[in-house]
């Protein structure tokens, strides 16, 4: 201390080399946690996982977890006999290899459907099915598509008859649902129906993306392993978490809110398609479906789930909301929005880019005129981000024989909480 404090300049060299050898450590600090980010980015990085998230069972689905009912409603959801034509199943739209969509704008069975097919990914974890949330439940989602001339155009009778008078598919029912086709009525049958195919993409998750394995290194503080997370997608996650206020509805592992929001996706209807009010609409048919959580057909003694639906009301404001979609696999699922209008993911962020920020804040009441507005360059690292949601490759299909293996009748105990 004299030593220094009687050569200043010795004093100030030493200071600097401090300062320096500081400046170091502090960089490779910043290094090992991915100094990009700041500590409550870091967090809600974190929050995006772990995937998959755990999940126990439908309780409004007593089938839901059965072994039998997922093998059945895999069967069921290949069937062209399904529909009254037998020209059309549910996999005529959802197909596997295009992450269970069909690369269409909009669907396209018996006639077009005014509206861009969703991925049967992840379903297990919503409350709130088709994009103006039109069912409660998973399987009383499955029944439209079932009857409505635009798809299969079937109806309870030809798919009571179907199952009942079919030895094998009634033998599965029964080990599925506990209850034989025969002995129940039409509607029974068709909601059974509903819960088996219910069953079956209850099992159909996303595998880990990229970003999985980087939100893992972050949580583990494995700094190797996060470096692999290429630097485009970093950036395109740090506008993500940012500027592009992304993350006020695409939040949490499934990345979706499970809510409805009304982002001005109308505007982009070129007058092709009908003018959609989405969710206004959407709560107006799940108020008055005879499948949903407040019939008899819920298997849900303790009724909770019915609170769901009891505390909906419509409101104006309702008029424009779509359903906030997960992000996951999206790199597979375009084109893109209700209507299917923008055909990649560039064009997604174009449209961002000019959507009002306030719309982006759900402030649907005071459009101020003012676009978010993304540098090109924004855009593209906030396309390599969302590629790096996607699964490595886009989900095959296996395939199935029909009868194979015959079914016998046995006793059904289902598993609890099945998980893929
Ligand atoms: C003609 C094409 C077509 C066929 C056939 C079809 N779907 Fe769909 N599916 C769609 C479209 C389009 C949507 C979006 C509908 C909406 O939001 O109103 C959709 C939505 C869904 C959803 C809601 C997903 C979500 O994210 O909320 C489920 C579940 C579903 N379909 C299951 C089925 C089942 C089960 C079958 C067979 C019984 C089937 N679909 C047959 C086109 C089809
Ligand atoms: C206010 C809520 C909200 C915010 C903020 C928001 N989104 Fe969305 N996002 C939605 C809704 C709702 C849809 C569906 C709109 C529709 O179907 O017309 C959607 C659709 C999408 C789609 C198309 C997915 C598909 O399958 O069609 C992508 C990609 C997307 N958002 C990414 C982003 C990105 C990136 C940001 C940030 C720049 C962002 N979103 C900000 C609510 C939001």
């Amino acid at each position: 201390m004299m030593a220094l404090n009687q050569h200043p300049q010795g004093l100030t060299s030493v200071l600097w080399g401090m300062i320096f050898f500081m400046t170091i450590a502090l960089a490779q600090a910043k290094d090992v946690t991915h100094g990009e980010f700041t500590s409550n980015e870091q967090k809600v990085i974190l929050s995006h996982g772990p995937w998959p998230m755990p999940w126990s069972g439908d309780p409004t689905n007593k089938s839901s977890g059965n072994e039998s009912a997922i093998d059945l409603g895999e069967r069921l959801f290949f069937d062209k006999k399904m529909s009254l034509k037998a020209n059309l199943a549910c996999s005529s739209c959802h197909i596997p290899e295009y992450n269970w969509t069909d690369g269409l704008k909009r669907g396209v069975g018996q006639a077009e459907v005014p509206r861009n097919t969703s991925s049967m990914m992840n379903l297990r974890y919503q409350n709130w099915f088709a994009l103006d949330g039109a069912a409660d439940s998973l399987w009383s989602q499955n029944i439209r598509p079932m009857l409505d001339s635009k798809e299969l155009a079937s109806t309870a009778a030809h798919v009571a008859r179907y199952v009942r008078n079919d030895p094998d598919l009634a033998c599965r029912y029964e080990n599925s649902l506990n209850q034989k086709a025969q002995s129940q009525d039409e509607a029974s049958v068709l909601v059974g129906v509903g819960k088996v195919i219910a069953a079956f993409i209850e099992s159909l998750v996303t595998d880990l993306s990229p970003f999985d394995a980087y939100r893992n290194a972050l949580a583990r503080s494995d700094q190797s392993a996060a470096d692999l997370y290429p630097k485009a997608a970093r950036r395109g996650l740090k506008v993500f978490l940012g500027k592009g206020e992304c993350e006020n509805c695409h939040s949490g592992p499934l990345f979706t809110n499970g809510e409805f929001k009304n982002i001005g996706s109308a505007r982009l209807n070129d007058g092709t398609v009908p003018a959609d009010t989405g969710r206004f609409d959407g709560i107006h048919k799940v108020l008055g479906s005879q499948f949903n959580l407040a019939s008899q057909y819920n298997d849900d003694a303790s009724r909770r789930s019915v609170e769901r639906l009891t505390q909906l009301k419509v409101q104006s404001h309702h008029k424009g909301q779509f359903k906030v979609p997960s992000l996951r696999n999206v790199g597979y699922t375009g084109p893109y929005m209700h209507h299917g209008e923008l055909s990649n993911l560039e064009q997604v962020m174009a449209f961002y880019s000019a959507t009002d920020v306030n719309l982006l804040r759900s402030n649907t009441a005071s459009v101020v005129g003012k676009p978010l507005l993304l540098s090109r360059a924004e855009q593209d690292d906030l396309v390599a981000f969302l590629r790096s949601l996607d699964m490595e490759r886009a989900p095959s299909w296996r395939g199935k024989e029909y009868a194979d293996p015959p079914c016998n009748l046995k006793t059904v105990t289902a598993p609890n909480g099945y998980v893929k």
